[in-house]
């Protein structure tokens, strides 16, 4: 029986990619997208010799955009097994600065699209009694982080709609499972100096990409990529709140400190759009 297609968002650099890759390497069929058609054709190029991938861009930034690359896989007749919820965008520095067009954009890719793709291909899954669901959360998704606010939120989010909805899927056949990678050497956080000096809690988009595939296949809950990631957000969890956000508070405050009031991580510009690299 053949292995069932993923379909990957934000596959066109950074974790997604990495992604794309460790699916094929298993045998998987792909659906890539993400805005950047250039990027996802090369990555397509080089995998097509070992599965089959389909090319789908779509701007998952406008409020139609899920909806549109949900009729573009009906066009296309791919049946999802596994969803892979990666596309995301990052923004730092004083909440209050930041442009309601930055903000809306924030919000929709990282998590009113990931909605609507996961209620998008959910039922299907369902009524087959099979399906995986990859959400690319984050460590920010277990406590505040001050100076990346709404983006820590939008973490929040992914990771309690993640387990809510693992434990109402169960018995069914489809598992959902949170990916929650610390800092990881991508576009998405290379302006950010400090973070050279993250050290052992750095990992490569390769490594998060393997202990991602390897956590969905499983049907994990929650998985937290390294071992230092590992220990700090066992360790929070276990200090109490008020302690949780001051030391959160220091760590934000040396990485995102310098940075200008308003200013954005990766490369996300004011119209919410990532210039690639
Ligand atoms: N890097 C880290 O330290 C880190 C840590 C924890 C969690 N994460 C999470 O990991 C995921 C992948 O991030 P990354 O680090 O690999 O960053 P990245 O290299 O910047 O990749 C982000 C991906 O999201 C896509 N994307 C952004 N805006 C989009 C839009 N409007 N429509 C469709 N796709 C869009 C981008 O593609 P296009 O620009 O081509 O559209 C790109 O493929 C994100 O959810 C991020 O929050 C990252």
């Amino acid at each position: 029986m053949s292995k069932p297609t993923a379909l990957i968002t934000g596959a066109s650099p950074g974790i997604g990619q990495e992604l794309a890759r460790e699916f094929a390497r298993h045998g998987h069929g792909l659906v890539l997208t993400a805005r950047r058609e250039e990027r996802l054709e090369a990555l397509a190029e080089e995998l097509r010799g070992k599965v089959q991938v389909t090319v789908i861009p779509a701007d998952l930034g406008r409020r139609k955009g899920a909806r549109r690359l949900l009729a573009d896989l009906d066009d296309h007749e791919v049946e999802v097994g596994i969803l892979v919820n990666n596309a995301g965008v990052a923004a730092s520095g004083p909440f209050q600065s930041m442009d309601g067009r930055t903000a809306r954009n924030l919000m929709q890719v990282n998590m009113a699209s990931l909605v609507e793709l996961t209620q998008g291909v959910l039922p299907a899954m369902l009524a087959r009694g099979r399906g995986r669901i990859l959400n690319v959360a984050s460590v920010a998704g277990f406590q505040a982080v001050p100076g990346i606010a709404l983006y820590s939120a939008t973490k929040a989010f992914v990771l309690s709609l993640s387990e809510s909805l693992a434990e109402d899927l169960k018995g069914t056949g489809v598992t959902v499972t949170a990916l929650c990678p610390g800092p990881t050497r991508t576009d998405m956080i290379a302006d950010i100096e400090p973070l050279e000096l993250a050290g052992p809690f750095m990992t490569s988009a390769r490594e998060v990409a393997q202990d991602g595939y390897r956590a969905c296949l499983a049907g994990d809950v929650v998985r937290i990529p390294g071992l230092a990631n590992q220990a700090m957000v066992t360790w929070l969890q276990y200090q109490p709140r008020g302690l949780v956000r001051w030391f959160s508070g220091m760590a934000a405050r040396s990485t995102f400190g310098a940075k200008r009031p308003g200013a954005v991580a990766g490369r996300t510009t004011q119209d919410g759009r990532q210039e690639g690299s």
